[in-house]
């Protein structure tokens, strides 16, 4: 059973945290968190930018806090979900040797988008589309584990 799902990007204050907050609202009974690849803003809330979009939606990320991805993710998830192909390759670098935890891009859950990563909006600033991708692939991914 995939109880324990972790959300990872590259800063973890912009689309990590939003997967995380958009899935948790809709499927509160799983144990989810986000991370960043990096270390760059550990210990920093959301993006001011991000957190205002998401709450203009009823998404709260105000609680959420960032931190870096580490191999015992691997152990403390059943699944771990990337927002683009070089956090997935960045979180394949640190998997631990026997470890089959299943890593997934979160667009893989919204084939009907197209879009093959999620686009990073702390470069692009179109926060309003990443949520609309978010959105649309965590319910995707509700559905999937609900099968
Ligand atoms: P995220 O976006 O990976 O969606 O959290 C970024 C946030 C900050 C930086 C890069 C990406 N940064 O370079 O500080």
């Amino acid at each position: 059973m995939t109880h324990r799902i972790l959300f990872v990007c590259l800063g973890n204050i912009c689309r990590s945290p939003a997967a995380e907050g958009a899935f948790r609202s809709r499927a509160p009974h799983f144990e989810t968190d986000s991370a960043g690849t990096s270390g760059w803003h550990v210990g920093d809330p959301p993006y001011g930018p991000m957190q205002n979009a998401a709450l203009v939606r009823g998404i709260d990320l105000g609680d959420l806090r960032a931190r870096q991805f580490s191999a015992e993710d691997f152990h403390r998830f059943d699944l771990i979900i990337g927002m683009d192909a070089r956090n997935i390759a960045d979180i394949e670098d640190l998997r631990p040797a026997g470890n089959e935890t299943p890593v997934r891009l979160l667009t893989d859950f919204a084939p009907e988008t197209g879009a093959e990563h999620v686009p990073d909006p702390y470069y692009t600033r179109d926060f309003d589309g990443a949520l609309d991708l978010i959105e649309t692939a965590v319910e995707g991914l509700r559905a999937h584990l609900d099968d």
